[in-house]
């Protein structure tokens, strides 16, 4: 990929973390989407007051994404303030195994959105479980 792309892309998730709703954490991740085709869908995290539903800045990306038809994703972006750059969680790394597998995976650090850390989605997951419906004994 273009490394305009991937600032590009990097940027968007920047962007997409203006939007998160993080009364509790005040940690604000933004997620960003890169299409086959070039399209580029957003997402950040949103918390309830019953924490466990709070749901992840990738996830409400990817469900965004494919909610609205999207697929073939090659690329996704997440931007946090956190040394480093934040890291998928598990919840989030295990969608990313069955609705984007190949896709690129790039973090930063909201302070310094060029270090840009770069994984594939076997090595935040491997071995992912991918149900096969119809499939049983
Ligand atoms: N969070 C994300 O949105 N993505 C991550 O990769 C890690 C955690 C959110 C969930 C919660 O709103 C806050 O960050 C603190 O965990």
């Amino acid at each position: 990929m273009a490394k305009t792309n991937k600032s590009q892309l990097i940027r968007a998730a920047a962007k997409a973390r203006e939007g998160a709703v993080a009364p509790y954490s005040k940690f604000k991740v933004g997620a960003a989407l890169l299409t086959k085709s070039g399209e580029i869908i957003g997402g950040a995290n949103v918390e309830s007051a019953s924490y466990g539903l709070t749901c992840c800045a990738e996830r409400v990306a990817l469900f965004t994404a494919l909610t609205s038809g999207k697929r073939n994703f090659v690329a996704m972006a997440v931007v946090a303030r956190a040394p480093g750059g934040p890291i998928p969680c598990g919840a989030c790394r295990q969608l990313l195994a069955e609705y984007a597998p190949d896709a690129k995976v790039f973090v930063a650090d909201s302070r310094k959105l060029t270090a840009v850390k770069e994984f594939s989605v076997v090595e935040l997951l491997p071995a992912a479980f991918v149900a096969v419906p119809g499939k049983s004994d």
